[in-house]
């Protein structure tokens, strides 16, 4: 496997986090780039589940190094914990596969606190964020107030710089009518945070360039999807980070020449959690999803809304990421239907769309243009190479694969690692 970057090609939870653990086993490293503990990726392995919000899914294997750019933000108590969890459960973790750069931002309490108010300030027209604190860390990070690693391992540097930022955000939550946080308890859970996470900590764009150098083979982690994306995705209903795949380059400092391949991540449906546009969402099929105990978020455990596979949507992520490589997951999930449809352009008013517009309240009044296919009414999940899969199903894959303008090459009809088809 060369350097590939591997990004959500829908509004995240494409299965991300299984298909990476499955690519780990051919990469060196797995590096995050983007995105904070919104993230949610789950990885099954021998019967056991594993939720990852910021460390890299390719932590699961063994002798393969994972690495937190420096793009991400990143909740030191979190990822702290999310450590602990992991030891707890026998996954080896230590600076041996384990690095943290440290020009990554921190989310603090107040940022989380700022995401809840304005959130509930915004009522009806929330974006049903994840309340992790992600907008306004990255918000800190652009207004050039944020704090980073690098000042949260330094004790004296980082009392400082946290009490300017109480005191100011203190003023911004009495504004909204909010408890003002304690610095005392603030400076002592973080301090807490940075004697555990001080070991992890270093120049992570030093270290990649230098794994380049040696011919390592990296994979990058995609958190959240393209219609997320601060720039391409939904805008105001989206992440906070670039989740497109040139977010790879600036969050992790590999240039992009250094790159040799996207894979786009989708489901063989589309799912979108939290608020925003979403043409074509089905109420039936998220009914039948949600009874098969299907589509819950892995961070905030909402039901996800669902609806069918939107190909004007991943043409466009085709575009954005240069997706030469596409994984289709979850195919599974449409085993039991007798009709599936897929929509291959929007109407507007009385124009067709083959892309679909910029503008959310736009989007919000496209009409799918549907084509139908015959299911395959015939369980999957016990395919293990291409020629298993009913021959419905895999015209279906080579269908949404076209229109979206890739070239078909893994399909997943399970959670687990072995219910994967390269094809
Ligand atoms: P991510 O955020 O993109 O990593 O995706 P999530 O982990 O949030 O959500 C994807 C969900 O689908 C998880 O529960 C996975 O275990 C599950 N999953 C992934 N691929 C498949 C598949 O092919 N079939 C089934 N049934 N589940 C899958
Ligand atoms: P993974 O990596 C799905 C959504 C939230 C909300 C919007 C903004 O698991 O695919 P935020 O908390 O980031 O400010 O919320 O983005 N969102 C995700 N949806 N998967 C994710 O990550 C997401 N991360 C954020 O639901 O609509
Ligand atoms: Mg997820």
């Amino acid at each position: 496997m060369s350097n590939t970057i591997l990004v959500g090609a829908q509004w995240g939870d494409e299965g991300k986090g299984k298909i990476i653990d499955f690519l780990t086993e051919r990469a060196d490293l797995v590096v995050r780039s983007q995105g904070g503990n919104n993230a949610g990726h789950t990885v099954l392995v021998g019967g056991k589940k594993y939720v990852l919000h910021l460390i890299p899914s390719g932590i699961l294997r063994a002798g393969k190094m994972c690495v937190i750019g420096n793009g991400v933000v990143i909740d030191p108590i979190a990822v702290a914990k999310e450590i602990d969890g992991l030891l707890a459960e026998k996954v080896k973790v230590s600076p041996k596969n384990l690095m943290i750069s440290d020009c990554a931002h921190l989310v603090f309490p107040y940022h989380r606190a700022i995401d809840e108010q304005r959130e509930l300030a915004k009522g009806k027209g929330k974006i049903g964020t994840t309340k992790r604190g992600i907008g306004p860390a990255y918000g800190d990070k652009a207004a050039r107030v944020g704090v980073r690693i690098g000042d949260l391992i330094e004790p004296e540097v980082f009392a400082a710089k946290l009490k300017v930022r109480i005191k100011e955000n203190n003023a911004v939550l009495k504004a909204f009518g909010a408890k003002p946080l304690n610095y005392a308890k603030v400076l002592a859970e973080y301090q807490a945070a940075a004697r555990k996470l001080a070991p992890f900590v270093a120049n992570t764009v030093v270290y990649l360039h230098e794994a380049l150098k040696s011919g390592k083979k990296i994979l990058f982690e995609g958190a959240q999807g393209t219609f997320l994306d601060i720039d391409h995705g939904t805008y105001p209903y989206v992440t906070s980070s670039n989740t497109t795949a040139g977010g790879a380059c600036t969050g992790s400092g590999v240039p992009p020449h250094r790159m040799d391949s996207v894979l786009g991540v989708m489901k063989a449906y589309t799912t979108r959690v939290g608020e925003g546009p979403f043409p074509t969402e089905n109420e039936q099929i998220s009914d039948m999803l949600h009874g098969l105990g299907r589509e819950f978020g892995a961070t905030t455990g909402r039901a996800r809304r669902c609806g069918w596979f939107d190909a004007v949507a991943t043409r466009f992520a085709g575009m954005v990421n240069g997706i030469d490589e596409i994984a289709v997951t979850n195919l599974d999930g449409l085993d039991t239907l007798p009709k599936i449809k897929v929509c291959v352009a929007y109407k507007l008013g009385k124009k067709r769309l083959e892309v679909p517009p910029s503008d959310s309240a736009l989007l919000a009044q496209c009409v799918p243009i549907y084509e139908d296919h015959d299911g395959w009414v015939t369980p999957t999940e016990k395919c293990k190479k291409w020629s298993d899969l009913p021959a419905k199903a895999r015209a279906y894959l080579k269908r949404i694969a076209e229109l979206s303008g890739g070239k078909l090459t893994i399909a997943s009809v399970g959670p687990n690692r072995d219910q994967t088809i390269l094809v």
